[in-house]
């Protein structure tokens, strides 16, 4: 396991709320780093989130708004820390990109490479996507739309600053393909490698003229230019870390960063642009970029433009904040694509979270408070122990394991199956109890059974709860707030059932 963990969400666009996209990719960043915490120390791990507050979609939104661009960013930006504190998102710093510490390093990356000769002046002519601050070129805007967002492109002729993609492509195909955990998953990988096999890249265009864009970080020679803001924002994930700072000593205990988790939306500016900026740098490439899938609505994907978000407070709110992130981590498998509905989650809860999990911490509770008065009785450790006790001892053991296993990059941070593995278990201990019969034990007197049945199912719900605590933090310390290490203080159900309309009307035949 690394010795230290760096790992980043994307920083968010301002221009309107979150949804449950972006929670999505914070939450799953989140276990990761408490997973990591856990194992390594909590000094050895870094998580960074931010937000994304230059560019034209912000000005926009901003002028709608009627409030200049960093009075609008202000007060988006506290919707979006609000949310993070309501999700028990545990990051520890948040990077705005109208920070100085941010504008400062971008500035100078921008001299660097300028005085290198990896960014030039050059005229441009081409095609131009307003609304994706993209420039592309004939073939790509076929039929004169935006091959991205499809509205029309418009053509444009001006003198700009130009990035050298085109230098290091050799060198991006050589590193993807002598470190396949580089970016993740496969599928992912397969895309960006085809990409540059079948594709001359292009320089990247890293400046807009101030007359159509003044929201951005000026470039530091030409004051009539502000930065692409691609340029900008991806800068955030060495900027935050003090890439310049006290000669590279903070940035070197966290970079290269272990884990960068984006949406496949943003691949190319991730796996393309951002490794080749690095490079340029002589700075080295993050280990992993991982994509996972979208969320979508029906056929669509969820999105602000489409205006079909589902606002991931109203949903924590009404069903708990951690059976909102089991569900997202546990529904769909972490790199595909997901159907987002309020039927999922709820059946989700009421299998999983209170006939399953719930139902063992509650029962095994009730009858350690009933044969033993809430205290947990002593192991005999002399007494034979059964088949499905030693497999269930055997499950504890390995069950920290197998999860480390599946949280890695080589398994795709494979979320479900860890979870997974964490209910097997729960669900061999709940079948335990229904096939051993403890009343029948107590009823027969068996006493060193009745004993070393309560102590095993203790022993189940600590692991289970050490083991889930990375997932659901809340739900960990409920469960250890019950169970201390020799009394018991049984509370109310952990997840009550949630009625529907249709366990309504079962109910009322
Ligand atoms: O792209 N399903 O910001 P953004 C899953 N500022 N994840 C989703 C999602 C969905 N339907 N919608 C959004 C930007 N996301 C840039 C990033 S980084 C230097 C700059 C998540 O606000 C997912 O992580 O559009 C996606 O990549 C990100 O939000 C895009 O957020």
């Amino acid at each position: 396991m690394a010795n230290k963990f760096y790992i980043t969400t994307p920083l968010y666009y301002i221009n309107a709320s979150p949804h449950i996209g972006h929670s999505y990719t914070t939450s799953a960043a989140d276990t990761l780093a408490r997973f990591y915490r856990k194992a390594i120390g909590k000094e050895n791990v870094w998580f960074l989130t931010g937000t994304d507050e230059h560019g034209l979609k912000i000005q926009k939104a901003a002028d709608e708004a009627k409030l200049s661009p960093q009075e609008f960013s202000d007060q988006v930006v506290v919707k979006f820390r609000d949310l993070w504190k309501d999700l028990n998102i545990s990051y520890d710093d948040f990077i705005r990109t109208t920070e100085k510490r941010h504008i400062q390093t971008v500035q100078k990356i921008i001299d660097i490479l300028y005085k290198k000769g990896d960014i030039y002046e050059s005229k441009y002519e081409g095609w131009y996507c307003t609304p994706c601050e993209s420039f592309w070129t004939g073939s790509q805007a076929e039929g004169g739309l935006c091959p991205d967002c499809k509205r029309p492109v418009e053509r444009i002729s001006e003198t700009n600053y130009f990035f050298k993609l085109a230098k290091y492509q050799d060198w991006l195909v050589g590193h993807i393909k002598n470190n396949p955990d580089f970016v993740r998953p496969q599928i992912r990988r397969n895309e960006v490698l085809s990409f540059l096999e079948l594709n001359k890249l292009e320089d990247l265009c890293i400046s807009r003229p101030k007359e159509r864009l003044s929201w951005g970080i000026p470039i530091p020679f030409n004051p009539d230019y502000v930065t692409y803001v691609w340029f900008d924002a991806l800068i955030n994930y060495i900027s935050a870390v003090g890439v310049f700072d006290d000669k590279g000593k903070y940035h070197s205990k966290w970079w290269p960063a272990d884990v960068q988790l984006i949406g496949k939306d943003i691949l190319r500016q991730h796996a393309i642009y951002w490794p080749i900026m690095l490079r340029a740098l002589e700075i080295e490439p993050p280990k992993t970029v991982f994509a996972h899938g979208w969320w979508m609505i029906g056929d669509s994907k969820m999105s602000k433009s489409r205006g079909n978000v589902v606002s991931p407070l109203e949903m924590s709110a009404k069903y708990g904040i951690d059976a909102y992130r089991y569900f997202l981590l546990r529904d769909v498998p972490f790199g595909m694509d997901g159907n987002f509905s309020e039927e999922s989650l709820i059946k989700r809860i009421n299998s999983d979270l209170a006939n399953d999990l719930g139902n063992l911490v509650y029962r095994t509770l009730t009858m350690a408070e009933k044969y033993y008065n809430g205290k947990i009785p002593e192991e005999n450790k002399t007494l034979e122990k059964s088949k499905p006790a030693i497999n269930i001892e055997e499950k504890i053991e390995h069950l920290g394991m197998k999860v480390a296993g599946f949280l890695r990059a080589e398994d795709d941070f494979n979320f479900g199956g860890a979870l997974e593995a964490i209910w097997e278990l729960i669900g061999m201990a709940n079948k335990y109890v229904e096939e051993t019969k403890p009343w029948n034990l107590a009823k027969e007197n068996k006493t060193e059974e009745l004993k070393n049945f309560i102590c095993l199912l203790i022993k189940v719900i600590t692991a289970v709860e050490q083991a889930l605590a990375p997932f659901m933090p809340k739900t960990s310390e409920a469960i250890q707030a019950q169970v201390s290490s020799d009394l018991i203080q049984k509370g109310a159900p952990l997840f009550p059932r949630i009625e529907t309309e249709e366990s309504k009307a079962r109910k009322n035949k």
